[in-house]
């Protein structure tokens, strides 16, 4: 139990560290400078654009599930100091979703704006992935404080609720690209990651729920 406490209190005092964000940025950079020097070193293969945009996809979706985990982790493991970290890892989403973007539209598309247009109209799995990246843009747009007092902490919150489509929609972005393969494997396990950090908060939503009336119940009782 003191053990138990005291590993709590040195988890929390790294986590609180002044050096701890900084650590985490250099971190969550690192995919970035890989991808970067393997590009400038010929390291990416046969097909290096290919490369590319699958790679700063499956970035986006690490830290997405990353961000998601958050919460739960916070709360199952008692550290609040987990909180810190969300918004800066919430905008590494933002930061790999416009890399993958940017690789789609410069080596796939030429940066050519009608040509970009039409594919998305045309491929339904890009539709889905350029929805998922409409939605994001708002919420990282209103991640810094002055966006959550100018909106209210509720809608800032109602707002951010659009954290869950995103992860429907690269979910179903995911799977129609792998569609195509008929290679499912990986997707499955983003499903899996996905169902449980989502499943976790429907639970604890449950659980408020059956938590208010109770609690009012006992007032009313305790009044009577
Ligand atoms: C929430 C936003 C998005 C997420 C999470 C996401 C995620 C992914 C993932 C995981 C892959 C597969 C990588 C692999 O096979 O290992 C992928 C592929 C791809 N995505 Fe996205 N994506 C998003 C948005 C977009 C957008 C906005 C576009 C372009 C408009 C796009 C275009 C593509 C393309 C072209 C591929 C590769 C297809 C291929 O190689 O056949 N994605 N994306």
């Amino acid at each position: 139990m003191a053990t138990g406490i005291a590993t709590r209190r040195s988890v929390a005092a790294l986590l609180l560290h002044p050096a701890a964000k900084p650590v985490l940025f250099v971190l969550a950079l690192l995919p970035f400078a890989w991808l970067f020097y393997g590009a400038f070193t010929n390291q990416l293969g046969a097909n290096p654009a290919e490369y590319l945009i699958r790679a700063t996809g499956d970035w986006t979706l690490r830290f997405l599930c990353i961000t998601l985990a958050v919460t739960p982790l916070r709360m199952i493991t008692g550290t609040p100091a987990l909180a810190r970290f969300r918004r800066m890892l919430g905008l590494f989403v933002y930061f790999y979703v416009v890399l993958h973007l940017l690789s789609y539209s410069w080596f796939d598309m030429g940066f050519d704006v009608a040509d970009i247009a039409k594919d998305i109209a045309k491929r339904p799995f890009i539709l889905v992935g350029f929805s998922g990246f409409l939605l994001l843009t708002p919420l990282a747009a209103t991640s810094f404080n002055r966006a959550v007092k100018a909106m209210g902490a509720r809608r800032w919150q109602a707002l951010h609720k659009l954290v869950y489509v995103i992860a429907g929609l690269a979910l179903l972005h995911f799977f129609w690209m792998r569609a195509g393969k008929n290679n499912f494997a990986e997707v499955f396990v983003y499903a899996g990651i996905i169902a449980v950090l989502l499943g976790w908060r429907l639970v604890q939503y449950a659980k408020k729920k059956r938590a208010v009336p109770a609690a009012t119940g006992a007032g009313t009782l305790s009044r009577r």
